[in-house]
């Protein structure tokens, strides 16, 4: 089943080969970076490592550069990219993108043509996490490609790129000895991968990726009238995801996205990623799994959001002691005794109808984030304490 998994995955991707080795993305990235890193100082055109691990369609060159080490990192790429070039021990070089998201090509020409002695890799993700198909992908390639660099492709938006093609040739051999403790990696974890692959057939995984595109757009179509959407490609649509913009209710309701997030909680959601790629923002990647009813409800939520935000904004409620601020809102608080709020305990639980059939009741309310991530609690007691305790009970 490994085996084809990885011949699955080669289809899918193009790829000659794959190594199931890496448990997460930041592990691939890991890896991918190793390879790059052998294949730059160690690999040969008849090299096995060109044939487990480099597309076929990128033409490959091998110097024995010992030195080349610099690693570019678009400044849209997720934190695990340059953690991982960290980790591999190279020099990280960040290039900026441009107004509307795209990586801005003229500043990677001159850091790629700045480093091209030691230029060793460019870390991209397509479509980019601002949910945007680059238009450049191309040139960018290729200006990594002619300063002596490769490219390391981050797989996550894989899924708004499915199209099968390209022909498997597994090969059975591992240049760089191994990534993770085990030999297949995460080995149960494979099995769900591959049954995905199986069920959905070569058809099934295209309209995935359709869909997923689709359910982006028909979501930023909906929410364009309430909230600014960040980036859009050349013609107006987005990729498999989108962002929405926030940062402009700071000034005018005194909201950030952390008041939209737990608010969004008292609705029955989840919030979607917050602050990034860009601080300031919520970031919604519908996937291709969720029915037209789910999406609604979520944009629903949102909408009926940001109508409680013009409330703030108009000044008929309080900008800092109103429902956003207040939540989220749990069952301690709405049944204690107390109410204080300027907003009733019905509005608070039940701001929209498809609540009464199905709540979700978030279990505290607003913690302080910052002060949880820099101060370990731990909420055991200390052994002795349990120990003396428990003497104290036989006694
Ligand atoms: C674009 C991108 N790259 C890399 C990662 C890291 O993946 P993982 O969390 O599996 O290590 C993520 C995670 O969400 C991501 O969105
Ligand atoms: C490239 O690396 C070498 C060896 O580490 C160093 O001497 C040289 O200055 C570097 N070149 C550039 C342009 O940074």
């Amino acid at each position: 089943m490994f085996n084809e998994l990885g011949e699955l995955l080669c289809t899918i991707t193009g790829f000659d080969s794959f190594s199931l080795q890496p448990n997460a993305g930041a592990a691939g990235e890991y890896t991918g970076l190793m390879v790059i890193r052998a294949i730059i100082r160690y690999g040969d055109a008849n090299s096995s490592i060109k044939r487990l691990l480099i597309p076929a369609a990128v033409a490959f060159k091998a110097r024995g550069d010992h030195h080349r080490n610099v690693c570019i990192i678009p400044v849209s790429a997720h934190g695990t990219n340059p953690a991982s070039a960290a980790m591999c021990g190279m020099k990280i070089i960040s290039v900026g993108t441009d107004a509307k998201g795209n990586i801005n090509i003229e500043e990677l020409r001159k850091a790629s043509e700045a480093n091209k002695d030691n230029l060793s890799a460019l870390m991209v993700t397509y479509p980019s996490t601002h949910g945007v198909y680059e238009e450049g992908i191309d040139e960018i390639c290729k200006i990594i490609h002619d300063n002596g660099g490769q490219l390391y492709m981050d797989g996550a938006n894989m899924n708004a790129q499915i199209s099968t093609g390209g022909i498997p040739a597994p090969e059975q051999s591992q240049p760089l000895g191994t990534i993770s403790a085990a030999p297949w990696g995460s080995a149960l974890i494979l099995p769900i991968s591959y049954t995905y692959i199986a069920m959905m057939g070569s058809k099934g995984l295209t309209d995935a990726s359709k869909i997923a595109i689709l359910n982006a757009n028909y979501m930023a179509k909906r929410l364009e009238n309430y909230y600014p959407i960040l980036f859009r490609g050349v013609n107006g649509t987005v990729a498999h995801e989108f962002i929405v913009d926030l940062r402009g209710f700071k000034n005018t309701a005194g909201i950030e996205p952390e008041d939209v997030a737990k608010r969004l909680m008292d609705k029955g959601f989840h919030a979607p990623t917050m602050s990034w790629p860009v601080p300031g923002t919520l970031m919604i990647e519908p996937t291709e799994s969720e029915s037209k009813a789910v999406l609604d409800r979520f944009c629903d939520a949102l909408i009926s959001i940001r109508e409680e935000i013009a409330e703030i904004e108009k000044g008929k409620a309080d900008i800092h002691n109103n429902v956003l601020k207040g939540a989220p809102h749990p069952p301690s608080l709405l049944v204690g005794d107390a109410w204080t709020k300027p907003y009733s305990r019905e509005y608070a639980a039940f701001p929209a109808s498809w609540l009464r059939v199905a709540k979700f009741w978030p279990s505290s309310g607003r913690v302080d984030n910052v002060y949880g991530d820099r101060n370990l609690i731990c909420t055991l007691l200390a052994v002795s304490q349990v120990v003396e305790e428990q003497a104290a009970a036989t006694a």
